[in-house]
This record gives C-alpha cells, structure tokens and sequence, in this order.
C-alpha cells in the first residue's frame, strides 16, 4: 500500500529519498516519514502528515545530512493518519528505526507481551511492534542487526516489507519481506544500495535490480557485496535482473492531472498492447502464452478469473470473450472471497488473475491457493516483476506503462484488449472460432485506437455535461450484455473520485428494485450503444422517461431514436458488439474525471483509497 525507500552510499540520501517518495506517493499518501543517519553519527527522524511536500516542509529548516537513510509514504492500517502513526518507527533505545508496508496481524499479543517486559509505545500502529521486538531480541540474545530481524520475524504474523537502520551500524541496512514486494538496487561499482517498494523510485539511478522472495532477509553493506539470506538463515544466491522502466511515462506529459493524461493515452498504448501480437501481415493474433501453453490451456475444464475492482470488471468481460469463443466455461470471483471459501479448483482448471499493479495481496493469495491446487495459473497484468508476475504459471502482460492515478483507466482497456486477443488466439487453437467472425474482430480490434480518438475528441463537450450533474448525491448506471460490466466499471469511476455514490446494475435489473430510486433528482447513465438488445434498453429508457429521471445514454453515432428520447448523449463510433466495452466505457472515463474536477477534488489521489493494495 505504502511506499518504502531506502538508501546507502556515497549520495547524500535525503534528494534520492525524497525523490523516490514523490515517485510513490500515489500508492498511499496519509503520512510521510524519513530517517537520516546524519554526517556526524545523529539519527534524524521527520515526519509529517499529510503528503511528501508537507514533510519537505518540515525538513527544510533541519539537518538533512547523511549518506543512509531510510524513507516512507503511509497508508494507514492500525492507528488513524498522524505525525506520530507515521514511520520510520523508532526502538525504545533510540538505536532501531524501522519502516514498514503491510500488516502484523499478531501485534496486539505481541505488544502486551513486550510492555510487561518494560517497553513503552509512542504510537498505534503495528508497525511500532516489530521495531521494538527487533530490539528486544537483539538486547536480549546480543545479536547484531540482521540476526535480530531474522529470529524477530520468525514471531510475527501477517505482511510485511521492513528497512531497518542501526544507529550503531552506520555501514548497513537491513530489508525483508513477506507477502508485500521489496526490490534492491545495485548502484555505481556495485557499492551503493537502493531499496524500494517497487522499481519506479530507483530506476533513475540504476537498472540492475534484485526482487527479494517471500521470507528473506537482505544486508546492504557499503562497499561490500550484497547478502541475502532465508529467514533461517541460509545464504541465498543474489539473482540480478536488468529492469528498464521509461521514466518519461511517470510524468503528466501536460495534462493537469495523471488520470486524464492517462485516458488520452489509450490510444498509444493499446498499440503497444497490440504490437507484436495482432500481426497484419499474418493475419493472425500471436500471444507467446499461449504458443507455449497450447494443450495446456485449449484442454482446460474451466477458467476461474480471480481479481478485484475495476481488474473485476475487465473479468466480467473476459467471461463473455472466452465463453462466446472458446467455448470454455468461466467463472469470475473476487479474489478477497475466492481465497477464503473453500473453493473447488481442479487441476485442469486454469486460474486467471488479473491485475494492474500484479501486488493486490487477495489476487495473490488466490493464486497461491489454485497452485496448491494444482491448477495452471496465468497472469494478465500490467507492471512487469510485479508478485502477481512472478507468481505465474505463464501470462500475457498487458502493457500500457505505468498507471499513476488511483483510478484506473488505460488499464482496463488493456486487460480487455489482452483478453479480446486471448479469446481469439485460443479459441482458433481450439477451433470453436468462426473464421469470418475471427478475421472481423481481428480487423475491428485495429481500429479501435483511432475510434477512442474520436471520443477523446468530445472530451469539452463531455467537460461541459458534467457540469449540470455536480449537484446529484446519487447515480445509476444501467447496461445489458458486453456493457453490463461497462456499467458497473462507470459507478465505480464515479464514486472514487467525485465522491458521489452510484451504481451500476444490469438495465433489466432495475425494475426489480432500483428502479424505485428514480425520481427528477437522480441521473441515470444508460450504456445503450446499438447490439443486442438495443431494442430492450430503449424500454428501460422509456420507463425512466415515465418517472421523471434524467438520463445521460452513450450511443452508437448517429442512433436518431434514442437521440429524440433523451436531452444528454454521448455518442461513440459502430463496433463489433464484443468491442463495445472499449468505446463506451471512454466516456464515462471523462465524465467521471469532470464532474470531480468540478467538484474541486483530488483526482488522482481520491480520499481512503491506494493505488496498490498490497494488505487484505
Ligand atoms: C480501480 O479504479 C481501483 N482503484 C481498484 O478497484 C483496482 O482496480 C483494484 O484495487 C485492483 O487492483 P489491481 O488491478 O492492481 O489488482
Ligand atoms: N500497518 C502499518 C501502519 O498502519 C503500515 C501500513 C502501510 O502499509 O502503509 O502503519
């Protein structure tokens, strides 16, 4: 959730430090926090809440001196947003400072059992207890640093990545992980160290990274090899792998906020998406996976997509892709209800998971249940390295760069487009597909980056119909078959950022129960571009109309019948029905965004959420 970063060398530490925050602060951003280990020996430690300028802010008049330090972005778990909840956390001797991503779930007993052995706590988090059990441990066995933390883990249950400092130890850091993604950094000569959450905050200093694994222990030791070790112990070889990551996707590129910037690059990067896959000069789509895969995956008794959020709804999509062409059936859990209920996974069944930031702790806690089942796991996901990559079977990455603003967009087209691609990959492998209807979407899916554009070009328009929705308190979002999803996918947009609560629901739903809500006060968003079922949803409409309800309906251009029936309507170009989720869900993209720009919110960082949830 949080971001970590830590640093060693020769740099004076505070800019890489500070730097790197900036660079992470959209995964959690309620308090910030660094520890410098100063030129002459003193322990610094900073806090702030609120974002990374704050702390700036009171770091600016103090000494920031030091060539180790160690570095933190909080999303709370245990213990409200405060200077004092925010980390680094410091041990009762003042010696240990820790930080800390994810969870100890055995705090509480822990806790109770240090303050009867005499120690005290400044702060409520979890956090705080693992630094001073560190300590304890340490005092207590005289063990030096990472003996410390290794015999500490050993009692704790729950999550974590940790960077540890010991004043006493101005050489080295300490770092290790369990179930939350901890990466190192090889800087010049090797004998500088970088540790973060992910790559994006050291990959301006170097590309030779190395991915801890679960239960290991990592020393950073100035001018000295990089060790790692396993929670008992045993050295384990330093794996290097070359991360190249273009930094020039971390920036907004010109637009006010990343999430539009995000919307607009659609275009481009479902072609990166495509590129080296949808091969024109074939004819064919090729997707290595399944090349590699092929019995594997055409014999699979079933599909079990696992995912959370919007990486749900692109789920929902992938279940009507893959059943309308492969003809295999699937289903689509949330990961965070899948992981705990006992499922039935067989060993034919392939397990899917999708997720943009591949570090959503249930999607990868589902997954290693079907692995322990024996199923054959496959990822659809967007950073690469991520856990949820490394995790897998095999998986198609979905490539659309680095997402930024909390709310996902270029994301969901690109885990729709690699499903659309998958569908018609496998579904040819297992002949269940048309070969007209193949070489349709084959030529459809091309053209749809040219088609977004054309609805990015109604983008003011769509700026200025938000306008006359700030005022709702409420939002329905009604669409049938492919766009059912699309719907669910729009009222989650909006109530992330704009704070308005909406929903989405299947338009044949409504008259069972919502349809109650309608009055002249509340606008419902009808998905209705012209496929199956046009002729149906324009009967929802009618019963809308009859109640007093103000609609807002996405159309297929030039659909005359509906455009008489309502006062506001988008309209996006003709697909293939099987597409029209990649059109139609653009607009509701930019509406979302203008009605809480509007609103004057936080678009990229919207209230209580984070971009990575890496806890349960
Ligand atoms: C999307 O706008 C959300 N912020 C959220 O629902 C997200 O899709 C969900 O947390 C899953 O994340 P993932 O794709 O990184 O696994
Ligand atoms: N559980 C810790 C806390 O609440 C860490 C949360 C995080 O990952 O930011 O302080």
């Amino acid at each position: 959730m949080c971001g970590i970063v830590g640093y060693i060398g020769k740099r004076q530490a505070y800019p890489v430090l500070i730097g790197g925050l900036h660079r992470l602060e959209y995964r959690g951003y309620d308090s910030a926090g660094v520890a410098l280990l100063s030129d002459t020996d003193q322990l610094n430690v900073y806090k702030a809440k609120g974002k990374v300028s704050e702390l700036e802010a009171v770091a600016s008049e103090k000494d920031c001196s030091g060539t180790m330090g160690i570095a933190h972005t909080r999303w709370a778990t245990h213990g409200g947003p405060s200077t004092k909840n925010a980390h680094p956390h410091v041990s009762e001797s003042g010696n240990l400072t820790l930080v800390h991503n994810g969870i100890i779930e055995n705090y509480a007993v822990l806790r109770e059992q240090l303050q009867k052995r005499g120690m005290h706590f400044q702060s409520e988090t979890d956090t705080e207890v693992l630094v001073q059990l560190i300590e304890y441990v340490q005092t207590s066995l005289g063990l030096s640093l990472e003996a410390a933390v290794q015999a500490a883990l050993q009692r704790v249950i729950g999550a974590y990545a940790i960077v540890v400092l010991d004043r006493r130890t101005p050489n080295r850091l300490v770092a290790a992980r369990k179930s939350s993604p901890m990466v190192v950094g090889i800087g010049e000569d090797g004998k500088e160290f970088f540790v973060a959450s992910d790559a994006s905050p050291i990959a301006e200093y170097t590309k030779q990274m190395v991915y801890l694994k679960d239960e290991e222990i990592v020393v950073c030791e100035r001018d000295k090899e990089l060790r790692v070790y396993t929670l008992t112990g045993e050295n384990v070889p330093v794996e290097v792998k070359k991360v190249e990551l273009d930094l020039t996707m971390l920036d907004k590129g010109g637009f006010p906020h990343f999430m539009l910037k995000e919307i607009f690059d659609q275009p481009s990067v479902l072609q990166d998406c495509m590129r080296g896959r949808v091969l024109p000069e074939h004819g064919r789509v090729i997707l290595s996976a399944v090349t590699d895969h092929r019995e594997r995956l055409i014999k699979a008794r079933r599909f079990i997509i696992v995912s959370c959020g919007t990486s749900w709804h692109a789920g929902l999509i992938g279940k009507q892709l893959i059943e309308h062409f492969c003809k295999i059936p699937v289903e689509v859990e949330y990961a965070s209800e899948f992981r705990y209920r006992d499922p039935v996974i067989y060993p034919d069944d392939v397990v899917m998971a999708i997720s943009q930031s591949g570090e959503t702790a249930d999607t990868l806690a589902a997954i290693e249940l079907a692995r322990k089942a024996g199923a054959f796991v496959f990822g659809v996901v967007n950073a690469v390295g991520s856990s949820i990559a490394r995790n897998t079977d095999t998986g198609t990455y979905i490539h659309v760069g680095p997402e930024i603003g909390v709310a996902s967009t270029k994301a969901f087209t690109g885990q729709v487009c690699v499903l659309t691609m998958l569908a018609l990959t496998l579904g040819e492998a297992k002949g269940t597909i048309d070969k007209k209807e193949y070489q349709a979407v084959f030529d459809e899916l091309q053209l749809i980056p040219q088609k977004i554009e054309r609805i990015l070009e109604q983008n003011d328009r769509i700026a200025v119909l938000s306008k006359i929705f700030t005022y709702a308190h409420n939002f329905l979002y009604l669409g049938r078959g492919w766009n059912y999803p699309v719907a669910l996918e729009g009222a989650l947009k909006l109530k992330e950022i704009s704070y308005i609560h909406a929903e989405g629901y299947p338009a044949a739903e409504m008259k069972h129960g919502p349809i109650a809500l309608i009055d002249q006060e509340m606008p419902v968003v009808f998905i209705a571009t012209h496929h199956q079922l046009h002729e149906k949803i324009i009967s929802n409409m009618q019963e809308v109309k009859s109640r007093n309800g103000r609609i807002i309906a996405i159309i297929t251009e030039g659909d005359e019948v509906v455009k008489q029936m309502v006062s506001e309507y988008i309209e996006v170009p003709d697909t293939l029905a099987c597409l029209a989720p990649l059109l139609s869900v653009i607009p509701l993209q930019l509406l979302a965004y203008h009605v809480a720009v509007q609103k004057g919110l936080n678009v990229d960082q919207p209230r209580n959420l984070a971009k990575s949830v890496t806890v349960e």
